[in-house]
C-alpha cells in the first residue's frame, strides 16, 4: 500500500510526465511546420517515451492499491524560436522534471516507503540520461550556429532516432515489451 500523500504526489507526476508527452508533441508539430522532419521525428520519439513515464507511474499507483486521478494538462507552447530554442526549452523542463523526482524519493524516504523509492530509481537513472541527451544535442547545435547547411544535416541525422519504448499499454506494460522482443 501507498500513502494518501504518497499516491497524490504520484498522481501529480503522471501529469507532469503528461506534460512533457504534450510540450514535446507541440515542439514536434512546430518543427513539421517548418520543414525540420527529423526534429519533429526525433520529438515524437521523446513524446512515446514521456508516455511510458506516465504508464509506469499509473500501474504503479493501480497495482499499490492506489487510485489513479487524471488532472487537466497545461497548455504548451505552440511556437518556438529555433531548435536551439526547444533543446533549451526542453533542458530547463526536464530539470524540472528531476527536481519532482528528487522531491518523490525524499517523501518515500520520508514515509519509509521503501517499494515507492526502489521504484522511483528507474526514473533517478532516466533524468541522468535525458539531461545528458539534452546536453548533447544543445552542443551540437552550438557548433553548427548559424550554419543552415549543417542544421540540414543534424535535422537528417535526428530522423535516425527509433522508438525503442512500448506504445500500446492496452494488456499493460509488461505484455508490451514481451510483445516488443519477441518482434510481434
Ligand atoms: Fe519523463
Ligand atoms: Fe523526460
Amino acid at each position: 500500500m501507498i500513502s494518501k500523500k504518497m499516491e497524490q504526489a504520484l498522481n501529480e507526476q503522471i501529469n507532469n510526465e503528461m506534460y512533457s508527452a504534450y510540450l514535446y508533441m507541440a515542439m514536434a508539430a512546430d518543427c513539421a511546420y517548418k520543414g525540420l522532419k527529423g526534429f519533429a521525428s526525433w520529438f515524437m520519439v521523446q513524446y512515446h517515451e514521456e508516455m511510458l513515464h506516465a504508464m509506469k507511474l499509473y500501474e504503479y499507483v493501480i497495482k499499490m492499491g492506489g487510485k489513479v486521478k487524471l488532472q487537466s494538462i497545461k497548455e504548451p507552447p505552440s511556437e518556438f524560436e529555433s531548435p536551439m530554442d526547444m533543446f533549451q526549452k526542453t533542458l530547463k523542463h526536464e530539470q524540472f522534471i528531476t527536481k519532482c523526482i528528487n522531491d518523490l524519493v525524499d517523501l518515500a524516504k520520508q514515509e519509509k516507503d521503501h517499494a515507492t523509492e526502489v521504484f522511483l530509481q528507474w526514473y533517478v537513472s532516466e533524468q541522468t540520461e535525458e539531461e545528458e541527451n539534452d546536453n548533447d544535442i544543445i552542443t551540437q547545435l552550438k557548433l553548427i550556429g548559424t550554419d543552415t547547411a549543417a542544421l540540414y544535416l543534424l535535422d537528417k541525422e535526428k530522423a535516425t532516432r527509433m522508438v525503442t519504448v512500448p506504445t500500446d499499454f492496452s494488456k499493460g506494460i509488461e505484455a508490451a515489451i514481451k510483445t516488443m522482443s519477441s518482434g510481434a
